[in-house]
């Protein structure tokens, strides 16, 4: 009963799109350019101290371009690997950080300040096209809604228009189930009921400022779009526990894994000592892609790289419980294309656009001559891309490759570590960490472990600075956290090499209580994910780190699990961040890690391929019973 009012519910939303994307695809897909742009800017105009274009383009570069913790080599292209900058294991590294010849980078720069310039033209230029200037922005939503698909304000009016598409609230509310659901009571008990996409949108009209206060209207309608798609992930998540028998049952839930040519995967594996220049990345390509076992830490435990998502999940779902082998028997379709590993190997040489975008077109042709990714245009197929989503979006800057800017590429699900917060098929799931557990028993040894821990440390932060960036955060932290009295904080450098160790960080994470995590060259880090298993609370210090990316791992109400603490006003030294965290109770504190422990940890791990589970599902799969979800919904 439920679930059919769900899909029937989720097919309006559905059909909304397939027309607007049919009558407006191209306005509605220079729209979200043009937002996105907006806020690109506005995010930088918030780091930078001038709008001087090479301020604009530091900032654009290495906040959204880049890898995360780009592992061995300058964060900017064409920046030249330095030999004695070493890989890190927490994807810190010297090279992470901008090379030492500045000139170089001006000079770059240069150019690309007069392409944001034309983008601006380009957005203004779209405006006065469709005669609408502000119109455009307040009317389109970015679920690909009309205005008239939205809804109203008058809630007695939602709730009769609706009537057809009952909803009922407390079916649909995450899992764990979120207790401080800022939609007020009154608003939806009196009938209990209320449609998905009225629920979302006023979840969007309520929270949009929650975290960044916006400096403009159109600021405001892109916050506002970015909870949509959060809420609208969220209502894929497949329920856990109590329907566990159910989920365990494979009828309607066929995965098929296409076997595609090995060059699409392996064989960008082989080549490992030379996917970067001077780095041999090998060691991580083991077990399947966990890399070394270590075996001081245990169990369990491995090193493995942070772009390691492709051969991981490739190899945990060939042995997926419900793999089909006959097409027609599939729901879900995985296409195990390592488009990770393809753009890495080009990120520092100097070779044609064309080049870079050779293979991921290569895939879609070979995907052309099957019938079953036209039969339902792709809406049914899930690719696992090991990096963030900046990399397959080169838009004028010469970085990585336009695969997910491709057309084809706009209707299936893409799983990454970092997703593009305007684009509801971007999922966020975990960044891989150290421990890949096999059982039940893995876990809960672990889990048991961790929280009995000492920790004492109140708070720690792994990482380097930004020297080169006055706006970043780093400077003000290390300041903060070195000059805190004796003991409260722990600064771990990374930049000499002190975090190449694994064992040191989780160390460190252990005996504290409080990890900082703020952003490094995008705003996504592994670090968060390695403080987690840790039972380290992470503080956050913006919502794309976290709260605006992991809708299926990460329940909605952040303070069961995180402090947050705006990136603002540490900036502008409002804050000290260790004061704030001195004053949490100890109460708190216990409440969140064990939270963190016992509730989110085990959904946070990729186990290894032969593992098997049956009181936990770990993050592959959330990831995967959701993937099946959202296609059933979306029917
Ligand atoms: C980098 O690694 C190489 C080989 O592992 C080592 O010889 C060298 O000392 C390292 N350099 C730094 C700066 O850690
Ligand atoms: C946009 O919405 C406002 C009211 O919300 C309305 O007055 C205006 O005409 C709409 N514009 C378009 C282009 O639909
Ligand atoms: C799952 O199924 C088994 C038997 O197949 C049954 O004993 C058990 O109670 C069921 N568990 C739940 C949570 O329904
Ligand atoms: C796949 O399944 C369909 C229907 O279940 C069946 O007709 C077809 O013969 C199967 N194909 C193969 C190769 O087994
Ligand atoms: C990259 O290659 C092009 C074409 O071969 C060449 O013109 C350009 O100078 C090269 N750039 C660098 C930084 O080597």
């Amino acid at each position: 009963m439920v679930s059919k009012r769900k899909s029937r519910t989720s097919k309006n939303i559905e059909d909304s799109c397939i027309h607007l994307c049919s009558v407006f695809f191209r306005s509605f897909f220079y729209t979200l350019l043009a937002f996105l742009f907006f806020f690109l800017l506005y995010r930088c105009l918030s780091f930078t101290t001038g709008i001087s274009h090479n301020n604009f383009h530091i900032c654009i570069f290495s906040r959204k371009f880049n890898d995360p913790y780009c592992n061995t080599a300058g964060s900017k292209p064409g920046f030249q690997i330095s030999s004695e900058e070493n890989e890190t294991l927490t994807g810190e590294t010297a090279g992470d950080r901008v090379s030492g010849d500045p000139t170089k980078i001006f000079r770059n720069e240069d150019k690309k300040g007069y392409d944001v310039l034309k983008q601006v033209d380009k957005h203004k230029n779209l405006d006065s096209v469709r005669g609408d200037k502000d119109g455009f922005l307040k009317n389109d939503t970015f679920t690909g809604e009309t205005a008239g698909d939205r809804v109203s304000k008058d809630p007695n009016k939602i709730l009769r228009s609706e009537d057809k598409k009952e909803y009922d609230v407390h079916e649909q509310e995450d899992k764990p189930k979120n207790l401080d659901s800022s939609v007020p009571d009154q608003e939806h008990k009196p009938k209990n009921k209320v449609d998905l996409s009225s629920l979302i949108d006023l979840k969007a009209e309520e929270e949009y400022n929650k975290y960044i206060k916006p400096k403009s209207e159109e600021e405001g309608y892109a916050l506002r779009a970015v909870i949509k798609y959060l809420y609208l992930q969220r209502s894929w998540l497949a329920p856990g526990d109590e329907n566990i028998n159910k989920s365990r049952s494979c009828e309607g839930k066929g995965v098929y894994v296409y076997d595609l040519p090995s060059k699409f995967n392996r064989d960008l594996l082989v080549g490992c000592n030379d996917i970067l220049p001077g780095v041999d990345l090998c060691s991580y390509f083991k077990n399947e892609g966990f890399g070394e076992a270590i075996k001081n830490l245990g169990k369990g435990w491995f090193a493995t790289h942070m772009y390691s998502l492709e051969p991981i999940v490739h190899s945990r779902v060939l042995k997926h419980p419900c793999r089909v082998y006959n097409e027609s028997q599939a729901k879900l379709f995985y296409v195990p294309y390592y488009g990770g590993y393809d753009v890495l190997r080009w990120h520092y040489r100097n070779v044609s656009e064309d080049v870079k975008d050779r293979l991921g077109i290569e895939v879609l042709k070979w995907l052309e001559s099957k019938e079953s990714w036209r039969r339902n245009a792709g809406k049914d197929h899930v690719f696992v891309l090991g990096k963030i989503t900046w990399d397959f979006r080169r838009d004028k800057v010469p970085w990585g490759s336009r695969f997910l800017e491709l057309q084809e590429m706009q209707n299936p699900t893409k799983l990454l570590i970092e997703r593009q917060p305007w684009q509801v098929n971007d999922i966020a799931i975990p960044h891989p960490t150290y421990f890949h557990p096999r059982t039940d028993d893995d876990i809960t040894s672990w889990q048991i472990k961790i929280m009995s821990k000492p920790r004492p440390h109140l708070v720690s932060f792994a990482g380097g600075a930004r020297p080169e960036n006055p706006d970043n955060i780093r400077s003000t932290l290390i300041e903060q956290c070195v000059s805190s009295s004796s003991n409260q904080c722990r600064f771990l450098d990374c930049t000499n090499g002190g975090c190449k160790n694994p064992k040191n960080v989780l160390d460190l994470f252990q005996d504290s209580e409080f990890c900082l995590q703020p952003p490094g060259d995008s705003a996504t880090r592994r670090s968060v994910f390695d403080s987690l298993i840790s039972g380290c609370i992470p503080v956050i210090f913006t919502p794309y780190t976290a709260y605006y990316q992991y809708a299926w791992h990460l329940p909605e109400d952040h303070r069961r699990y995180s402090v947050y603490i705006s990136e603002q006003d540490v900036k502008e030294k409002r804050v000290n961040v260790v004061e704030i965290l001195k004053a949490k109770t100890l109460r708190e504190k216990k409440d969140m890690r064990s939270y963190i422990i016992h509730q989110l940890l085990p959904g946070l791990v990729y186990g290894d391929s032969n593992a098997k589970f049956e009181k936990f599902r770990d993050a592959f799969d959330i990831t995967f019973d959701s993937l099946l979800e959202k296609i059933n919904k979306s029917e």
